[in-house]
């Protein structure tokens, strides 16, 4: 029988595809849904956290402050951003079951990917996940999990160098904790402060590919861990939050200025990429890039990494020169991996250490959409054959 299954299931009466075919590829422009969260204005390079622009929140404000903003739509009171920090310290231990499995792993795979089947695990193993199905149980599980992030991640990078996993210390803040699991030390005071700027400048940022990936999981009522997980593997490409560790990795094969200007030429000449640049709603420089450059150029200072910074000034110099015109600027994957770097953090951790910050994006985001849910189902135009006939196995050419 024969089966025009083109104009049956894939082709929207509304869809004009003549010779113009009405679609918008990697869904340009389209607005799936509203928000009071946060936006980015990408002509003016503007970002906005419920009203509050992120220059302030950069300059006043904590992470765990920033995520109660994004949660709760309001700068907590005194008491209630104890309350909320007592909250987070509570929930930072991750199951030794789940370190243990993550540890006995044979594969020597990327963080990101351990990230992932952690969370996984954590919603296997933690029987609690299994009933938080309300949106005030989803809500306390993306609490939860936003606090078990740092936890996790470091364990991980603890994995990786064959060392035990620190604990928690629960009289530290959340990014001086999250430094001190990573080593076992604490941290000193510039270090903390530039790690806590960074994990609010990576907290939210509109409906980027993870943020949307986690909306979609999370619009079908499957569990916060999927919805998350499913964050975490957009993040991971070398398009979305991947690109901070390819930025540091061009950067490092370059050893003098006279590299820099060399490999800048050729990649223009060619017309290629220079990661960490351009961005689908920026038109100018990112401003999370402005902020961190300077947090770069005085880490470089401290540490003596000049040589690498004066580098990545040039790289940006050049790039600017050829693509700003057409609004391809630096973006904030362009110096967070500089700036983790001067910490003394692995590079393979940069990213993880992106998605430790954007779950409080993506659980915020999650709990909102779901206050008025609706299941993301957008159309695809077929392009492909029509009409033909089944042809049984053995008459194939
Ligand atoms: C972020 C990104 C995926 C956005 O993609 P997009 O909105 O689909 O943009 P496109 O890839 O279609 O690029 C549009 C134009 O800008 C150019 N462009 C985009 N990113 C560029 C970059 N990093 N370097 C040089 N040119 C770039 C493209 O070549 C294209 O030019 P053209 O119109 O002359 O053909 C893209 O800019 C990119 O790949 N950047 C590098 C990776 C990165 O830093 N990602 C982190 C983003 S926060």
């Amino acid at each position: 029988m024969k089966e025009d299954i083109g104009d049956k299931l894939d082709i929207g009466d509304k869809l004009d595809i003549g010779d113009k075919l009405d679609f918008a590829k990697g869904l340009e422009d389209v607005v799936a849904s509203t928000t009071s969260i946060g936006y980015l204005d990408g002509q003016l390079g503007k970002l906005v956290y419920r009203g509050y622009d992120i220059f302030d929140l950069a300059d006043f404000s904590t992470f765990e402050e920033t995520v109660y903003l994004l949660l709760y739509g309001k700068l907590p009171t005194r008491i209630e951003l104890v309350t909320f920090k007592d909250k987070l310290v509570s929930y930072r231990p991750v199951m030794d079951e789940v370190m243990d499995r993550l540890d006995r792993l044979p594969c020597p795979c990327h963080p990101m990917s351990l990230l992932r089947s952690g969370i996984s695990l954590m919603e296997c193993i933690d029987e609690t996940c299994q009933v938080a199905q309300g949106i005030e149980d989803k809500q306390e599980m993306g609490i939860k999990l936003i606090a078990q992030m740092p936890t996790l991640t470091a364990g991980i990078a603890r994995i990786l160098t064959n060392e035990q996993p620190v604990p928690p210390d629960p009289g530290l803040d959340h990014a001086a904790n999250f430094l001190y699991m990573l080593t076992g030390e604490r941290a000193d005071p510039l270090a903390e402060r530039v790690m806590d700027v960074s994990l609010i400048l990576h907290a939210d940022h509109g409906m980027n590919a993870s943020t949307f990936s986690a909306l979609v999981v999370a619009a079908t009522l499957s569990d916060l861990h999927s919805a998350i997980t499913s964050g975490i593997s957009a993040l991971k490409g070398p398009l979305h939050g991947g690109a901070n560790e390819m930025v540091i990795r061009m950067l490092l094969k370059l050893h003098s200025e006279e590299e820099a200007e060399n490999y800048a030429d050729e990649v223009i000449a060619a017309n290629k990429k220079i990661m960490g640049f351009g961005h689908r709603v920026y038109k100018t420089i990112d401003p999370r890039a402005k902020i961190l450059q300077q947090y770069a150029e005085d880490l470089s200072n401290i540490t003596g990494n000049q040589q690498l910074y004066r580098v990545a000034r040039i790289i940006e110099k050049r790039g600017m020169e050829a693509y700003g015109k057409k609004g391809v600027c630096p973006n904030i994957d362009f110096y967070s991996g500089l700036v983790y770097h001067n910490l003394g953090i692995h590079t393979d951790m940069f990213t993880p250490i992106f998605a430790v910050s954007r779950t409080a994006g993506w659980v915020a985001r999650i709990l909102e959409y779901l206050e008025n849910n609706r299941i993301f189902r957008p159309r695809a135009v077929y392009v492909g054959p029509k009409g033909l006939n089944y042809v049984p196995i053995d008459e194939r050419d």
